[in-house]
């Protein structure tokens, strides 16, 4: 078979695994030509691409970031977008195509499949968002560089007494932040499933501070928000294509803490320190697995679907309910994480 692959949103550790691994198994065991597109969707629309075979993948699988380059571009957001990636996938004669990327790549396969085409996705996003799977490759990565950033920063929060608050990524949903949250024995964590009230916060900090405790660590997804009509925050700037920028609610939320309790704060905000480097080898593997299962289901004819890991095995579940909505992060998870709190 001819199978095209692209890698779209914002990168992750762990997509190079998945490239080698459809490269490998595609080529040495179903004798497929694969082809990577570059920078996404972008690279479809404008038939930019290059070949990928076996020895050019060799020395990826530690490798972060994506060779093939990412970018936000779909098909849908140029008005000849549909029709000149049509004109690229029918003149390069591929038999299938397999996107691998978050919440927007996959919404835009999902559409692209309910056309006609013939598309497998792979769930791939530091965030942990996507639905239908326990799991993204990348997180487990991100969660273990918030960890030891975490763990970093109790020791400089106790010698100074200091409340120190750092800010992980996370737009939609707190996995992130309730992961590094707990491994860190962090002393409040905020997410965007639970949006807060500062005094509960302040609260917290001062109690913990009459029991003698005078250093905290407090998660903050970049995506929390506060209760509505509790506390003014700006609201973020959008980029070209529609995604707020987010990054600093945790600078405004240490700075009306200090001002309400006068305790000292400091801020740390971890930003794509998270996204780059090395993936773990957890995500080494789970990647090397998505990969094997996406080119195994074009073989299987098993089209407008995605890879996921489900109950520790690797299933296939519809694209267009992959991308309904955000996955929570779960009640039980939230529980753990607030018998921690202060
Ligand atoms: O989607 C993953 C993510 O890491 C979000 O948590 C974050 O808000 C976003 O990417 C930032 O992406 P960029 O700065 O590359 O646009």
């Amino acid at each position: 078979m001819r199978v095209g692959m692209l890698t779209g949103g914002g990168d992750c550790p762990g997509l190079n695994a998945v490239i080698r691994a459809v490269v490998r198994k595609g080529e040495r065991r179903h004798g497929d030509r694969v082809i990577g597109f570059i920078d996404g969707w972008r690279g479809v629309v404008d038939d930019d691409w290059v070949q990928l075979d076996v020895d050019a993948c060799r020395g990826l699988l530690p490798k972060g970031g994506t060779v093939l380059g990412t970018s936000r571009h779909t098909p849908f957001s140029l008005p000849d977008g549909m029709s000149r990636a049509t004109e690229t996938i029918r003149g390069l004669e591929l038999d299938a195509l397999i996107a691998i990327g978050g919440e927007g790549t996959l919404s835009c396969a999902s559409e692209m499949a309910d056309r006609g085409f013939e598309i497998v996705g792979v769930p791939k996003t530091i965030d942990n968002d996507v639905g239908m799977t326990e799991r993204t490759f990348g997180f487990d990565t991100a969660v273990t560089v918030a960890t030891e950033a975490i763990d970093r920063l109790h020791t400089t929060a106790e010698s100074h007494a200091r409340v120190i608050f750092v800010e992980v990524m996370g737009r939609n949903v707190g996995h992130i932040a309730t992961w590094a949250g707990i491994a860190g024995g962090a002393t409040y964590t905020l997410v965007p499933e639970e949006p807060f009230d500062l005094d509960d916060l302040c609260d917290a900090l001062m109690r913990r501070r009459a029991r003698g405790r005078y250093a905290s660590i407090v998660v903050v997804a970049e995506g929390a928000r506060p209760k509505p009509g509790t506390l003014e925050v700006a609201e973020p700037p959008v980029d070209a294509y529609g995604h707020k920028r987010l990054g600093g609610i945790a600078t405004v939320i240490a700075a009306e803490v200090e001002a309400r309790t006068g305790l000292e704060t400091r801020v740390t905000i971890l930003g794509h320190v998270q996204r780059g480097g090395s993936p773990t080898p957890f995500d080494r593997v789970l990647a090397t697995r998505f990969g094997v299962a996406a080119i195994d289901a074009v073989h299987d004819g098993r089209f407008g679907q995605m890879v996921a890991l489900r109950g520790g095995a690797i299933e296939l579940v519809s694209l267009r309910e992959a991308t309904a909505r955000p996955k929570p992060v779960g009640t039980e998870l939230l529980d753990v994480a607030h018998t921690f709190f202060a």
